[in-house]
């Protein structure tokens, strides 16, 4: 769906600001905000570029980097990082061949450490795009990664 197309649905105020930048993310190619999109954004909900801006910069699932077709969101915080998080971005890193922020030459994932996904319950956790993966072990991530590669092969 087109931006133009998106705003329309929302009503002009600054409340649907996360709204409205979510959803024109996720229907951009690189799953990214462009430079064009903050300012039209900015001018909807009628508020400055630079407080989109520090809204996009604020918020880990907001890009103004072109991404992967995937994105992998590692969870870093505590909770996690008491169960192993730190292997676990380790064990991806090694996987994709890339480092933290870095897309793979594929232009299939791009890894991203994240705030708590509010899944503390199974972790260590990541997310990959809507879905949510816990209890991660090295084994469990290269089923996971399988299974996206296959998708995009078939
Ligand atoms: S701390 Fe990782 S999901 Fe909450």
């Amino acid at each position: 769906m087109a931006r133009e197309q998106i705003l329309k649905k929302y009503e002009p105020n600054r409340e649907n600001l996360l709204y409205i930048l979510h959803d024109i993310q996720d229907a951009n190619e690189g799953k990214y905000l462009t430079e064009e999109d903050l300012k039209e954004v900015a001018k909807y909900v009628n508020v400055s570029r630079s407080e989109v801006m520090g809204v996009v910069t604020f918020y880990t699932m907001f890009s103004v980097k072109e991404r992967g077709k995937h994105v992998v969101r590692v969870c870093v915080s505590p909770p996690c990082q008491m169960m192993g998080s730190d292997t676990i971005m380790g064990y991806l890193k090694k996987a994709l061949g890339v480092k933290d922020g870095q897309t793979t030459n594929d232009k299939l994932f791009t890894l991203e450490s994240a705030a708590c996904l509010g899944v503390c319950a199974v972790a260590p956790a990541m997310m990959i795009d809507e879905e949510v993966y816990g209890n991660l072990t090295p084994e469990k991530i290269d089923e996971i990664i399988k299974k996206y590669r296959g998708k995009n092969n078939g």
